[in-house]
């Protein structure tokens, strides 16, 4: 945090960054330990046994059957979504993103000088749905050629039903948009939420492309490894023709293997936890802060707050935060013009934490 944001200090408390403030699965790490008591870090491949793991975790926790030779490993989500956009697609192509969301969607697809096609996000007093007569449009023109989908959504919290998925992907389907899904938060979900890869809808398709990664789910973005699976062959062979034999971290790859055969048990735990501390943040603010707008999120451990009725504009709330808070979140407009006013603020850490955050904030603003 030092290192990113200025105007912080040893008592900021980090509520910004998606990562959490939890250990990683115990196993996880027996794994690393291991892997580095072989004592050599060669340039190491994926086995057998690392695609059963993710295969098998795919069946139990969201009953779809993938296939060892369409999973292609990546140094993240975001790298990938890249690739994706460089090797799929051509300079000048549309790429229809959803926003407010997780903005380097945004930065990508500047970056590769692509066009950026927003499917605007509709928000009914916090609750977020899809407009599909202009997501259909838009996918209708030719110059259109991927979709990048976040499913479960970064930071609205949406988990999309299947219905929902089963219109995106027949609207890029028939339109020949290329659907790439990034469910990278697919095992954060709330009691009773259920997550569907939206590939799974379309068995017979093959021009929908899902990242997946363990690194949101069991804490360790810093050892960047991903999953994407990729099942039409041409797409497959314009990625390794772009990307070259693939050489993952060999800790990442234990650690990967471990989690996913000896974490769930950690997982469920967890998502216990989060829950409460998304309840707890509920009656909080209802009670301190009854003027910002916030529904429990179906997923991930985001929460999107709209703090739009206390008039500030978005540099004076953010300043609000950090300089009289003292507490570090997300601007909402880091998600697109659309998530001002808002502020994500992130809710994977201890409940102590959450609260003196929270009531620094309440402080802050009733001063
Ligand atoms: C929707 C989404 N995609 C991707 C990422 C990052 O993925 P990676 O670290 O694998 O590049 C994040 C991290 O917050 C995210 O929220």
């Amino acid at each position: 945090m030092q290192i990113m944001e200025q105007d912080v200090n040893k008592d900021t408390l980090p509520f910004w960054i998606a990562d959490m403030d939890f250990s990683c699965p115990p196993a996880m790490l027996a794994a690393i330990k291991d892997r580095a008591d072989r004592l050599i870090m060669g340039y190491s491949m994926a086995d057998g046994e690392y695609h059963e793991a993710i295969c098998n975790w795919m069946e139990r926790r969201f009953s779809w059957n993938i296939n060892s030779e369409d999973i292609f490993i990546s140094s993240g989500v975001v790298p990938a979504i890249k690739d994706l956009i460089l090797t799929l697609t051509n300079q000048g192509d549309g790429v229809i993103i959803q926003r407010p969301v997780y903005y380097p969607f945004s930065a990508i697809i500047n970056l590769t000088r692509r066009t950026l096609v927003n499917n605007a996000l509709v928000n009914s007093d916090g609750r977020y749905s899809i407009d599909f007569q202009d997501l259909e449009q838009k996918a209708k023109d030719p110059v259109n050629t991927m979709m990048l989908l976040c499913s479960p959504h970064n930071p609205v919290g949406r988990v999309w039903t299947d219905e929902e998925l089963q219109r995106i992907g027949n609207i890029c389907l028939e339109n020949g948009v290329i659907l790439v899904s990034d469910e990278i938060h697919f095992d954060l979900l709330r009691t009773g939420a259920n997550h569907t890869p939206v590939a799974r809808l379309f068995p017979g398709q093959n021009s929908i492309i899902t990242c997946t990664a363990p690194t949101k789910t069991f804490n360790a973005a810093g050892l960047q490894i991903s999953n994407i699976i990729i099942k039409n062959k041409a797409f497959q062979k314009k990625w390794k023709q772009h990307l070259g034999p693939e050489l993952p971290s060999p800790l990442a790859l234990a650690a990967t293997k471990a989690a996913y055969n000896e974490g769930e048990e950690w997982l469920e735990q967890l998502l216990v936890y989060l829950d409460d501390n998304l309840a707890f943040m509920d009656r909080y603010l209802k009670n301190k802060l009854p003027e910002v707008q916030f529904v429990i999120p179906q997923g991930t451990y985001l929460a999107w707050l709209d703090f739009s009725t206390y008039g500030y504009n978005d540099r004076e709330l953010g300043r609000i935060l950090i300089k009289e808070a003292n507490v570090l979140l997300e601007g909402g407009t880091m998600f697109g013009p659309e998530g001002s006013g808002f502020q994500r603020i992130n809710i994977a850490c201890p409940k102590t934490v959450l609260e003196q955050g929270l009531k620094r904030i309440v402080a802050a603003l009733h001063r």
